[in-house]
């Protein structure tokens, strides 16, 4: 069976979906993703998606080029046509098409895309996940999730590069997250992350997650931490769409829970698991 994405209105043979040169994504990363989690015949947390994809393009003086349930139509649709029960879907807002130019052009209209993919549900890891620390050295503007990935996508090279799994960033010293996730640690049975702010991208799994803990009468602070403080915490963890929970068991050469997937981060882990199949 052929995979069918959308482009622009249509929908298309993957393989034969094209930009145009001239596009702006290409000459300026002038454009803004989402990636939701499709399962049970639903988009996990989709209204919260749309919603950041809109906080996003307005951070960039543009517009949600379609209603949030004209969005949902066409995911649920590629879905369907691509006989997918559980994948991810990825859209895509650019700016537009226009002849090179750093002034921002006013009446262009923009490129959207879509495309789905089938995943399977992320399991708790079975072996020592290790993470690296790198300096968070992305722009100042880190709550748009823009598609100016260049940064988290060499710090990920580096980290497979050189045996390790991921990489946590460090910007004045303080632990911002990782390169395509949220970071959370544990210490005395309280958990705490980053505030959202213009240095993290606020993640909807972070945000469900915080809430989850809640209902499991657990504390989490959003507050700014440092190195020593992660390295001595008694569970990390990361959070994405794409990952769920993932336990970090090592952090450049300090071993984290004696290695061990904590308990909190266990619970948060099923939690969110029961969460989505509800
Ligand atoms: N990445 N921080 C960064 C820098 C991210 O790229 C992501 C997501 C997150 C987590 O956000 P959420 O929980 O909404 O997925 C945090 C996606 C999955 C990606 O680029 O593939």
């Amino acid at each position: 069976m052929s995979r069918i994405s959308y482009l622009n209105g249509k929908y298309v043979e993957h393989n034969s979906a094209m930009l145009h040169i001239d596009d702006r994504a290409i000459q300026f990363a002038d454009s803004v993703y989402e990636v939701i989690l499709f399962h049970k015949n639903r988009l996990i947390d989709g209204v919260e998606h749309w919603l950041r994809l809109s906080s996003s393009l307005a951070k960039l003086s543009m517009q949600m080029p379609y209603l949030a349930t004209e969005f949902n139509e066409i995911a649920h649709k590629l879905f369907t046509l691509n006989n997918i029960e559980t994948g991810s879907i990825y859209i895509q807002v650019t700016r537009g098409v226009s002849p090179r130019n750093q002034l921002i052009p006013k009446k262009i209209s923009q490129t959207v895309i879509m495309t789905v993919i089938a995943t399977t549900l992320p399991q708790l890891p079975d072996k020592i996940n290790k993470a690296m620390i790198e300096p968070d050295i992305r722009w100042q503007m880190c709550d748009v999730k823009s598609t100016g990935l260049l940064i988290g996508s060499l710090y990920k090279q580096k980290a497979v590069d050189n045996g390790f799994d991921d990489v946590i960033m460090q910007r004045n010293n303080i632990i911002t997250e990782c390169c395509f996730s949220n970071l959370f640690i544990v210490k005395n049975n309280i958990i705490l992350t980053h505030p959202t702010d213009n240095f993290i991208l606020a993640g909807i799994t972070r945000a469900t997650l915080i809430k989850l803990a809640a209902q499991l009468s657990l504390t989490t602070k959003e507050t700014k931490f440092e190195y020593n403080e992660l390295i001595n915490a008694d569970e990390v963890f990361s959070t994405s769409t794409t990952t769920f929970v993932r336990p970090i068991h090592m952090i450049d050469d300090s071993v984290i829970n004696h290695g061990k997937n904590g308990q909190i981060t266990q619970k948060l882990f099923y939690a969110y698991h029961e969460y989505i199949n509800k």
